[in-house]
């Protein structure tokens, strides 16, 4: 018999969760104005929000956490970071930042202008928005085999090459100051991008002169993604994938709070001196001083040695099975999710769970509450609240694909408690056609309105 795959660590501390009524969540999510960013943890069961700065650190992090050095200039935690990006990605400049969206904010500010034109593959939500912030336009060049949940391709997160030519062409090469390239493609449900399409796309680039950077959150679930799936590959170890990669790029964005497995942290890598020059000034301003940029020297620390662990393949492909395992009930009770299961998360197509909703009633939304009404357990719109309003017309964007987001924190939750979404997922795809209202909105912000939103009942 072949042996299993089984988790590379063991559990040494718990956290206990609890659990509610049906009833007692029926008043929390209405208090909560049916948004559930307004839920307190205390009130979720199993939390799949995001697997964002959810993950559980191991005992050698922690270790690291100890002996963290706090200067403020010149840290030896900057130098371990330094060593290990260097090591791993190939970068020699690099400025640490909070979050990856504060590394986007940096970048961006020394990159991109009023008027520009950001190619890429479903820009995440926060790229974009801080694209939209500086009167700049993304452009979503992913392959459309990405928005059919029914088609089993490899690398949806791949660019379509014509479509990203035809960008590249039609604009003049100052108004293009980067290609985005997201590994693995969040917003197109967790799919890896293939070496292939980074070389093919880092070659149409450089006939551009365009730079290229990956928005790299989850850079190691596509290494592992490319050893299964790329025959070239298949023999190589994660490391050495992760330095393929990174060879078709001239820079990175990351939020460390994914594949760096810490709770809280981010960076940007390039290779250029003169970029890192320009964009050290606006990371003093915005983050921190060049060593820090608003990171703890013991954050630095935790976050090398989860770059370390996180680009092993027995812990990835504890991970990557356990999302799929998910998916794999998913399949079983007839419930069509994107396939194939992405790295980091299952995404629910939710217009074909809930077909009789009307899609100005937040269709995947209205899923979102149902699963937490039902088990306690959240997840995350990734539809039309999400896709925001056009910022010139103002007027409502209806996505493709709406998906409910089950993401899974990295090393948090057993195999059992995946089981335990499962039954709650068939419970209300059993009861599927008793849901025939959705919601409206009664407040939303400006940008960004998914966190924030307030809905009422229709
Ligand atoms: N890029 C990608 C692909 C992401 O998924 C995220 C965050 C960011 C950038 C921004 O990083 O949160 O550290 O500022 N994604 C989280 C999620 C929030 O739930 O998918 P951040």
């Amino acid at each position: 018999m072949n042996l299993p795959y089984a988790e590379p660590y063991k559990i040494k501390m718990v956290e206990q969760i609890t659990k509610s009524t049906k009833k007692q969540r029926l008043e929390w999510i209405k208090e909560a104005k049916y948004n559930l960013f307004n839920l307190k943890s205390s009130q979720v069961f199993i939390d799949l929000l995001t697997d964002s700065g959810t993950g559980a650190m191991s005992d050698k992090q922690w270790s690291e956490m100890m002996i963290g050095d706090e200067s403020y200039a010149g840290a030896s935690s900057f130098y371990k970071m330094k060593d290990a990006i260097k090591k791993i990605f190939g970068f020699d400049y690099f400025l640490p930042t909070h979050q990856g969206r504060a590394a986007e904010n940096v970048l961006f500010s020394a990159m991109i202008k009023e008027g520009d034109i950001v190619p890429g593959n479903s820009h995440f939500d926060t790229t974009k928005g801080h694209i939209e912030f500086r009167k700049a336009k993304a452009v979503d060049c992913t392959i459309d085999e990405a928005f059919d949940t029914t088609i089993e391709h490899p690398f949806k997160g791949n660019l379509d090459l014509q479509k990203l030519e035809n960008v590249l062409k039609k604009y003049p090469k100052e108004k293009i100051p980067m290609i985005i390239v997201t590994i693995t493609c969040n917003s197109s449900g967790g799919q890896p991008v293939s070496i292939q399409n980074m070389k093919d796309v880092k070659e149409l680039a450089e006939k551009y002169e365009i730079p290229v950077f990956f928005d790299s959150a989850r850079f190691a679930e596509n290494a592992y993604f490319i050893k299964l799936r790329e025959k070239e590959f298949a023999d190589k170890t994660i490391k050495e994938i992760v330095t393929k990669m990174f060879k078709y790029s001239d820079g990175m964005t990351m939020s460390s709070k994914k594949d760096a497995i810490v709770n809280m942290g981010g960076f940007i890598a390039m290779r250029s001196e003169e970029l890192y020059k320009k964009a050290s000034v606006f990371n003093i301003m915005f983050e921190g001083f060049v060593t820090y940029g608003g990171m703890s020297g013991r954050d630095m620390n935790a976050l090398a040695q989860g770059l370390d662990e996180a680009t092993e393949f027995d812990y990835l492909e504890s991970r990557v099975e356990q999302v799929a395992l998910l998916g794999k009930r998913c399949v079983e009770f007839g419930i069509q999710i994107q396939k194939p299961f992405g790295g980091h998360a299952i995404f629910i197509d939710c217009k074909k769970f809930l077909p009789q909703l009307p899609k100005e009633q937040y269709i995947a939304q209205t899923l979102a509450i149902e699963l937490y009404i039902e088990g306690g357990i959240r997840g995350v719109e990734i539809g039309t609240i999400l896709a925001d309003r056009d910022p010139e017309t103002r007027e409502n964007r209806y996505p493709e694909l709406e998906f409910v987001r089950l993401a899974i924190p990295r090393r948090t939750y057993t195999n059992n408690h995946i089981e335990y979404v499962a039954a709650v997922l068939k419970n209300v795809f059993d009861r599927r056609n008793e849901i025939t209202k959705g919601y409206s909105i009664s407040y939303e912000a400006p940008i960004m309105r998914h966190f924030t939103v307030e809905l009422e009942k229709i």
